[in-house]
């Protein structure tokens, strides 16, 4: 049986540096997006003419509607082998400090970042009783940085439910996370950016999406470890 795996945000960047990883690794891969429909179909092209007989397909989901996060997995593909781990990627991140943050602001990063993860990582509890969740988290939880208010205070619930579920999950369903350094610059942003925050870690580089393509793969194959968030940041989070 081939296992099943749920990636949200997974057209473009790390979402699909995942999807081309774990589906290399025997996995097959539904890929969510929300706008990128294209982006997402050529990927599942590619793997498709990669893995003969595997099975990728796409599902569109606005992850900022709470109705459809709540019936997603029952608008899965029928033909897939049910899924066995959910991979939580799918992110916005917009600026602001806590004094310009709008309700609005405020809401669409909560909504896409901690509600609809929760609201999937319940489903899937729900639905499939075992597998494996993880939940792409961000160093910066462990600073009290004000840039991005909203998106941090989002991704810093996001790691208490991971710890959270992780014990209230055990011990049919494992929850873990991966909690990136600078990996790619964000879209508006040049890679002089990325040069500038990777120069700033105490190891001095950017983190390949191959390391936290690894880490995934590690918590995914783990099956003693829960409740733990992976670091892979060129050690940023100790500063
Ligand atoms: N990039 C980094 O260096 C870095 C650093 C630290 C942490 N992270 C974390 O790593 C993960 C991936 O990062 P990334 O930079 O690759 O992410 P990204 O490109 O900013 O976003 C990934 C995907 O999220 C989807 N998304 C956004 N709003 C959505 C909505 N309302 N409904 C459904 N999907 C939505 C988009 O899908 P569509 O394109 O289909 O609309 C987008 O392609 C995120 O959780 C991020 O917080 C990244």
């Amino acid at each position: 049986m081939t296992p099943t795996v749920i990636i949200t945000g997974a057209a473009k960047r790390i979402g699909a540096a995942l999807a081309r990883s774990l589906a290399a690794e025997g996995w097959d891969v539904v890929l969510h997006y929300n706008y990128s429909r294209d982006e997402a179909k050529a990927l599942a092209k590619e793997l498709k003419s990669k893995y003969m007989g595997r099975n990728f397909p796409v599902v569109q989901c606005d992850l900022s509607n709470t109705d459809a996060v709540l019936s997603f997995f029952e608008r899965l593909p029928s033909g897939n082998e049910k899924p066995m781990a959910l991979i939580n990627n799918a992110s916005t991140f917009n600026a602001g400090s806590i004094e310009e943050t709008s309700p609005a602001l405020l809401r669409k990063e909560m909504e896409v970042n901690f509600d609809a993860p929760f609201f999937l990582l319940q489903s899937f509890k729900n639905s499939f009783e075992k597998g494996t969740i993880i939940n792409i988290l961000d160093t910066k939880i462990t600073s009290n940085e004000g840039s991005h208010a909203a998106y941090l205070l989002a991704k810093k619930n996001l790691a208490a439910l991971t710890k959270m579920a992780a014990l209230a999950f055990s011990p049919d369903v494992r929850v873990n996370a991966v909690a990136p350094g600078p990996v790619l610059a964000p879209a508006r942003k040049s890679e002089d950016y990325l040069v500038e925050k990777a120069g700033n870690t105490p190891l001095r580089r950017k983190v390949e999406l191959s390391d936290i393509a690894a880490s995934v793969s590690f918590l995914l194959n783990t099956p003693s470890i829960t409740g733990q968030i992976i670091y892979c940041d060129s050690g940023l989070h100790l500063l």
